[in-house]
């Protein structure tokens, strides 16, 4: 396989925004050609991360739909769709393409426009994206599933919701200084505690918004990698697993194997080890998430990812900098579009473009983003330079 690098990188702004789907999708595919100094002739592929854009806005086949609107001349344009890894998945899909040899410049868009439609018609979206027949129809939505992997976590390992406060204080603290962010408010343990039950023990704050944005990157075979605008960052590994959909169907709660597995092709590809990563971004869709996510990355051992996020390691000079970015949390959650958006700020981190929110001498990044309650987990390791 050859190698394979990114050479630029852009995201909107997410939130609940004016833009459509296709001005989106075409605003953040414009900004990474800009970004590499690449123009729409160059593209040879379009790779396109969307989860239900014919329910949320009554569109399918996006992918030439925004192919065309990006003046990309007649090009294999393909859309992948693993629910809130469709991002993520639809980046390695694009990755494995170049390592092929089949082609030397591609672009890669996650997209998604989720404001159109009311939180109870977004709330049954989404859940379709769990075991529609055997839960979700019975009343199972994913604030509620997250809520049970809490409990879960709080019982086996003796916490309270101090844990979850942490990850949300740290985050929206984080968005701050990002200005792609849904959320630029810091919040603290008393508007948490006054804010409104989602499905306890979550609140508001443990929950990522809905949210409308999108994300794009530039590929490129590595060695080509120098007849582009910016400093290249290289893709050291990748891995994707998956499990069952149904949350009944899985022997324990407080861990994702999917993430476990994903994690350990990626790191084995990539030839480092959780210690070597200086910087992640993981899917946090709600604050449970993250501890658990930082658990099945190995950087704390099961049961310490609680204590590590209360003792401020994940901070952005802690220990292991998690969502500098703000994370889905405070950054938003635009479903597709989430994968790319994590990699698209792994690129600002590793070429050290990231502003007020940059982790000081990150060379190493690692993204993780999972489809649904981890029924697709996707792992990306990426680092800075082309390798040479
Ligand atoms: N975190 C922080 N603030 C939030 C928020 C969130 N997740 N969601 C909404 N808000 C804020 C809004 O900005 C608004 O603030 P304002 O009054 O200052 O303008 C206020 O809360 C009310 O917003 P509204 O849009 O009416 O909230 P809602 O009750 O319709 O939706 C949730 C709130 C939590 C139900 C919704 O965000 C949600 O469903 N999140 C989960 C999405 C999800 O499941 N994603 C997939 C994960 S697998």
């Amino acid at each position: 396989m050859r190698a394979v690098a990114i050479v630029g990188a852009a995201e909107t702004k997410f939130g609940k925004l004016e833009q459509s789907y296709r001005e989106l999708a075409a605003a953040a595919g414009r900004a990474a050609l800009a970004d590499a100094g690449a123009r729409p002739e160059d593209i040879q592929a379009l790779f396109l991360g969307s989860y239900s854009p014919g329910t949320f806005i009554h569109q399918e086949h996006v992918a030439p739909l925004v192919a065309a609107e990006l003046g990309l001349p007649h090009v294999p344009a393909t859309r992948v769709e693993n629910a809130c890894a469709s991002g993520g998945s639809a980046f390695i899909t694009a990755c494995l393409a170049v390592a092929a040899g089949l082609y030397d410049v591609v672009l890669v868009i996650g997209a998604e426009k989720m404001t159109a439609t009311s939180t109870e018609e977004t709330t049954q979206i989404l859940a379709e994206a769990a075991d529609w027949e055997r839960e979700s129809a019975i009343g199972l939505t994913f604030p509620g599933v997250f809520a049970l992997m809490a409990h879960a976590y709080f019982y086996r390992y003796g916490y309270t919701r101090d844990i979850l406060d942490a990850v949300a204080i740290k985050n929206h603290q984080n968005a701050l200084a990002n200005p792609y962010a849904q959320f630029h408010k810091a919040i603290t343990r008393d508007d948490i505690a006054r804010s409104p039950l989602v499905a306890d023990p979550l609140t508001l704050y443990d929950c990522s918004p809905i949210s409308d944005g999108a994300a794009a990157l530039v590929l490129v075979a590595a060695d080509a990698a120098h007849h582009f605008a910016k400093p290249p960052v290289r893709v050291l590994g990748f891995g994707q697993a998956s499990d069952s959909l149904a949350l009944f169907e899985r022997a324990e709660l407080t861990t994702l194997p999917a993430a476990r597995e994903a994690a350990n092709r990626a790191y084995r590809m990539a030839g480092v080890s959780p210690q070597d990563i200086d910087v992640a971004e993981v899917h946090d869709c709600f604050t449970i998430a993250e501890i658990i996510a930082t658990e099945d990355l190995g950087f704390f051992a099961p049961g310490e990812g609680g204590a590590a996020a209360l003792a401020g390691a994940t901070s952005r000079d802690g220990q292991i900098p998690i969502n500098p970015s703000g994370g889905l949390k405070a950054k938003g959650h635009p479903v597709g579009a989430t994968g790319v958006g994590q990699l698209a700020e792994l690129v600002f981190q590793l070429r050290g473009d990231a502003g007020d929110r940059q982790v000081e001498g990150a060379e190493v990044g690692l993204a993780h983003n999972i489809g649904g309650s981890g029924a697709t987990c996707v792992v990306t390791i990426l680092a800075k330079g082309d390798g040479r």
